[in-house]
C-alpha cells in the first residue's frame, strides 16, 4: 500500500526537495503550502493544496478525509532581521499556526512528525563543533520560535504520545542535481545565491558582512549542508518513527565550515566568473562560527550526506541560477 505523507510548506525550497525525495522513495508526498514563499512549479507531479498551517477548518477536513502516515513540517518564515522587526507575524506563523496543526494531528490520531528547526536555536554557541545538548539561547525572535516548537513538541510527545523528530538545519545548500527545483526565495537574503546572482550578473556585486571576527581570514564560518541531504534526512527520521525510535533533535551538518571569502573564492572557481565584493559592516545577531557535530544523526538515523563538499553544493547551485537568470533574460527579450 502506498503512504500518503503531508509535507506542510512543501513548495518551499528544502520542503519542495522532501517532496522529491520522498517520490523517489515511493512516497505519496501531498503538500499544502500558502504559497508565502513557495511556487506552485516546484512541487512538480505532487499533489498542492493550497491553504495555511493556521487554518483548523481546513485542517480537520484533510486529516479526516486522508489517511496520512505522517507530516513533515516545513511551513515557518525564515527571515531573521524580519524576525526581530515583524515578532509577531513570526510568533503567529511559526508558533501558533504549528499548535493548530498539533492539535488536528491529535484530534485525528495522526502520530509522526518531523519538524524543521534550525542551528538558530544555539544562538553564540560556546564551543564548536555543536553537539544537540548545547545550551539553547537563540539570539532572534526567528531563534525563540524554533524552540518554543521543539519545546511544544517535547511536551505533546510527554502528554499524548506525539512521535517527533527536530531536524536542527546549520546551512541549506545547492539545489537538485536533476536542475528540475532549486533555492528561490521572494527576497533574498542567503549567501550562496546571493554570490551566484552576481556571478551570473543579475546582481552588480554582494557585501560581506563584516571582517573582523575571531577567524582566519575574519568573516564568518558556517557549515553547508546539501539541500538533498536536509530532504534525505527527513525521510530517514519518519522511517526511524515508524520504527520506534525515540523522539528528539538532531543537529543537520557535515561538520565542515567555510568562510564567507571561502564561499565566494570556490564560487569564482566553479563559475569562471570574478565576483565583485563590497566589504560591509556586521549584520546584527550573525554567530562567528557555526559548525555541527552530526554525528547523532549518523549513528541513530543512519544520515550519511551523499554531497558534503561545498564545491558539489556550488556547482548543483550554479546550474539551478544559470537557468534563472536565462529564464529571466529570455522574458526580458520576450
Ligand atoms: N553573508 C554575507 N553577505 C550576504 C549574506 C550573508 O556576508 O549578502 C554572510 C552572513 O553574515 C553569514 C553567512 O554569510 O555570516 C551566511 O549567511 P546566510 O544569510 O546565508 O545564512 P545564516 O547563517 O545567517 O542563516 C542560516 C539560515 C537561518 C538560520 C541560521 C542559523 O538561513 O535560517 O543559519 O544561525 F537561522
Amino acid at each position: 500500500m502506498t503512504r500518503e505523507i503531508l509535507v506542510i510548506g512543501g513548495a518551499g525550497y528544502v520542503g519542495s526537495h522532501a517532496v522529491e525525495a520522498l517520490r523517489a522513495e515511493g512516497y505519496v508526498p501531498v503538500v499544502l503550502d500558502n504559497l508565502s514563499g513557495g511556487y506552485r512549479e516546484a512541487v512538480g507531479k505532487a499533489e498542492l493544496i493550497v491553504g495555511d498551517m493556521g487554518d483548523a477548518a481546513l485542517l480537520d477536513m484533510l486529516f479526516s478525509r486522508r489517511q496520512f502516515a505522517g507530516v513533515l513540517h516545513f511551513a515557518s518564515l525564515i527571515d531573521v532581521a524580519a524576525s526581530q522587526k515583524d515578532p509577531a507575524r513570526y510568533y503567529s506563523n511559526n508558533v501558533a499556526a504549528t499548535l493548530v496543526l498539533l492539535e488536528s494531528m491529535r484530534k485525528h490520531g495522526v502520530a509522526h512528525l518531523v519538524f524543521s528547526s534550525s542551528a538558530a536555536v544555539y544562538g553564540e554557541p560556546e564551543h564548536s563543533p555543536v553537539t544537540e545538548d548545547a545550551a539553547r539561547k537563540p539570539v532572534s525572535v526567528y531563534g525563540q520560535t524554533k524552540c518554543m516548537v521543539e519545546d511544544m513538541l517535547a511536551a505533546h510527545h510527554k502528554a499524548y504520545g506525539l512521535h517527533y523528530t527536530s531536524l536542527r538545519y546549520f546551512n541549506a545548500a545547492g539545489a537538485h542535481p536533476n536542475g528540475s527545483i532549486g533555492e528561490c526565495h521572494p527576497e533574498e537574503t542567503h549567501l550562496i545565491p546571493l554570490v551566484l546572482q552576481a556571478a551570473s550578473g543579475r546582481r552588480r556585486s554582494v557585501s560581506v558582512f563584516g571582517n573582523q571576527y575571531p577567524t582566519e581570514d575574519g568573516t564568518c564560518i558556517r557549515d553547508y549542508v546539501h539541500v538533498c541531504d536536509l530532504a534525505a534526512a527527513h525521510v530517514k527520521a519518519l522511517e526511524s518513527l515508524w520504527n520506534g525510535s525515540a523522539s528528539r533533535c538532531y543537529n543537520l551538518g557535515t561538520g565542515k565550515g567555510y568562510s564567507v571569502l571561502e564561499v565566494i573564492r570556490t564560487a569564482e572557481r566553479v563559475t569562471g566568473k570574478t565576483i565583485k565584493t563590497d566589504m560591509e559592516k556586521r549584520r546584527d545577531g550573525d554567530p562567528a562560527v557555526l559548525v555541527a557535530d552530526g554525528s547523532l544523526a549518523r549513528e541513530k538515523l543512519g544520515w550519511v550526506p551523499a554531497y558534503p563538499e561545498l564545491e558539489t553544493m556550488l556547482q548543483h547551485a550554479w546550474a539551478w541560477e544559470s537557468r534563472m537568470a536565462e529564464s529571466i533574460r529570455s522574458r526580458e527579450v520576450v
